[in-house]
């Protein structure tokens, strides 16, 4: 199992105070000397976190793979084409929304997601559906070109009881046997965490998962002890 981080909440603290720091890329060459295999970011409509200079910084950076999340709109696809990512996933977005809600309907939107994976597999960029655990949209994603799919385990993550929990499961695990049987890449993200990604973890059928929330969080609480004390011994503190 391969693990990709996303670092669009660096940037969120970034753009907290409106300065430079602390900076996306730097976070993204600890997570690589972590042995994170890519670095995940999100170019929303809005840059609520992530802006263009930091997709191109990152494109001039990395020593891992760069996958660009994004929504298929036109402005967003002329960047990445621009920027040349290794990997876009393709994702719904909507300006309202706290985080990316669900997996993009590619059996609604066929002809039109099927136009842009094109473009993207013309100029050689890989692509990823970010889809819902159903067959019919990893069919869908299939049908129309696209390299892989990343299942969306967010309702897994969110499950209320322990039987959601185990159903939700069920569907991630048939899913990514199915896309597999496809020869689709099968990834997986959204809402994992210490607590539940092992279950999804030892799934052969799925070869990365992408998880941002709860390491960016949890390396706040592993390196909270050192900071403090880092900044008494440097005022001197008693
Ligand atoms: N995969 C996709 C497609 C996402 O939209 C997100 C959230 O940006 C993630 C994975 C990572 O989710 P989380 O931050 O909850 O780990």
């Amino acid at each position: 199992m391969q693990l990709a981080i996303n670092i669009d909440h660096i940037a969120t603290l970034r753009n907290a105070r409106g300065g430079t720091f602390p900076d996306p890329v730097e976070a993204a060459r600890i997570c690589e000397l972590a042995g994170a295999i890519g670095i995940v970011c999100h170019l929303r409509e809005d840059r609520r976190h992530i802006r263009d200079l930091d997709v191109a910084r990152l494109r001039e950076s990395l020593t891992s793979k760069l996958d660009l999340e994004m929504a298929a709109t036109d402005e967003i696809v002329g960047i990445a084409l621009r920027t040349k990512p290794d990997l876009v996933t393709l994702v719904p977005e909507r300006r309202q929304e706290l985080t990316t809600e669900g997996g993009l309907d590619v059996v609604a939107q066929q002809s039109r997601l099927a136009d842009v994976v094109r473009r993207f597999r013309d100029a050689g960029i890989a692509v990823s559906l970010f889809v819902d655990p159903v067959r019919d949209q990893i069919r869908a994603a299939h049908e129309i070109g696209s390299h892989m799919v990343e299942l969306h385990t967010g309702e897994y993550a969110d499950a209320p009881t322990p039987d959601e929990r185990r159903r939700q499961f069920d569907r991630i695990r048939e899913s990514a046997a199915f896309g597999k049987s496809l020869g689709l890449g099968v990834n997986a993200g959204h809402g994992l965490n210490y607590e539940n990604v092992t279950p999804v973890a030892r799934l052969a059928d799925i070869d990365e998962m992408s998880i941002g929330y709860a390491v960016i969080v949890r390396a706040l609480f592993v390196g909270l002890e050192q900071a403090v004390r880092e900044m008494k011994t440097l005022i001197g503190g008693r």
